[in-house]
């Protein structure tokens, strides 16, 4: 879009580039910010000009909501109104990769488009010590979606962010590759029962040790996260999954020591962990190469289940 045409600064990840990084939101501009996840597109979520801006940058739907990341528990509960299961995860998991979609408390002071005019909001307190850093500096909610162009592969470094979005953001601060790699886990309440609206982070059986029971799946009840389009981290390749070879063209991600020939991998030892981390990394690689996709099978647990989810929105017709 012709109105974005600024010169996006790279901040160091020191006491200076988390100063000129609150300075930024502070004025209404947005910074994207390293989270244990991926880059987040950061905007002051009271200022309906900032919110207004993300939506624009990232050609998000106006219909597809954003999260609020806060420093901690109190602040998330001084916006939202949050359930003993909700409280109960959040004392688990946060800091961490795991969003709460809650009941907006009265006097919230988000900007309405935050939440695409739910009467529910995202909430989430990440880990990276420089997004805790930045939100402290800040000193108010932040609303940050995943910084990439809306639909496109999410971004796990500087330079992913960089690729998609420079020219349309002030600022991005740079701290490296993201070390979870696959975006939070999200949790929404339906009469207080917890409900998966998208794998994440934060892994299926952590969250069933805690709660007692696996979350069940979203889909059946009334409470949905608008974002979940069946294409979505999308690679401009084609891609086929379970692919136990490469046929003629494609190249394959392998995972495990049985894709030896493979020439990327997620994890070459077969750990879930660092497939995760990779993810991201490995698809905008595969993506440059111009060539077909073909993954290999991955593991349906752990934060596998994550992987698999953004595998299937990555290959789905579009
Ligand atoms: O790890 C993450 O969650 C990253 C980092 C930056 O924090 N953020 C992220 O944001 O993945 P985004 O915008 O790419 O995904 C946000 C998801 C969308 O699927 C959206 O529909 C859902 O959260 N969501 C937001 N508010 C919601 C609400 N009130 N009810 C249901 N779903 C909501
Ligand atoms: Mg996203």
């Amino acid at each position: 879009m012709s109105e974005f045409n600024c010169r996006t600064e790279i901040l160091p990840p020191d006491a200076a580039g988390v100063a000129r990084a609150a300075a930024l939101l502070r004025a209404g501009d947005l910074v994207a910010l390293p989270t244990e996840t991926v880059y987040g597109l950061a905007g002051d979520a009271r200022n309906a000009q900032a919110v207004a801006t993300i939506y624009a940058a990232k050609g998000r739907p106006a219909l597809n909501p954003l999260i609020v990341h806060v420093a901690d528990l109190a602040a998330a509960e001084q916006l939202a109104d949050l359930p003993p299961a909700a409280l109960r995860v959040a004392h688990a998991f946060w800091p961490g990769p795991l969003t709460l979609v809650a009941p907006l408390r009265t006097g919230h002071g988000l900007a309405p488009a935050v939440t695409a005019g739910l009467a529910t909001v995202a909430l989430r307190v990440p880990e990276h010590a420089l997004a805790r850093a930045v939100l402290n500096a800040f000193g108010g909610p932040v609303a940050a979606p995943s910084a990439n162009p809306s639909g496109r592969i999410s971004p796990t470094s500087a330079a992913h962010v960089l690729a998609g979005l420079s020219g349309r953001i002030a600022a991005v601060l740079d701290g490296g590759a993201c070390p979870v790699g696959v975006e939070s886990t999200i949790l929404g309440f339906e009469n207080g029962t917890p409900v998966l609206l998208r794998a994440g982070g934060v892994s299926p059986e952590a969250l069933a040790e805690v709660l007692g029971a696996a979350p069940i799946a979203a889909g059946g009840g009334k409470v949905t996260a608008p974002g979940q389009l069946p294409s979505h981290y999308a690679p401009r390749a084609r891609m086929r999954l379970n692919a136990q070879a490469p046929a003629a063209g494609e190249i394959w991600i392998g995972f495990g020591p049985d894709c030896a020939g493979a020439e990327l991998t997620l994890s070459a030892t077969g750990d879930l962990d660092e497939a995760a981390a990779r993810l991201f990394a490995v698809l905008h690689d595969a993506d440059a190469l111009g060539r077909a996709i073909a993954v290999a099978p991955v593991p349906e647990r752990g934060l596998g289940v994550a992987i698999n989810d953004r595998l299937r929105r990555a290959a789905a017709p579009r």
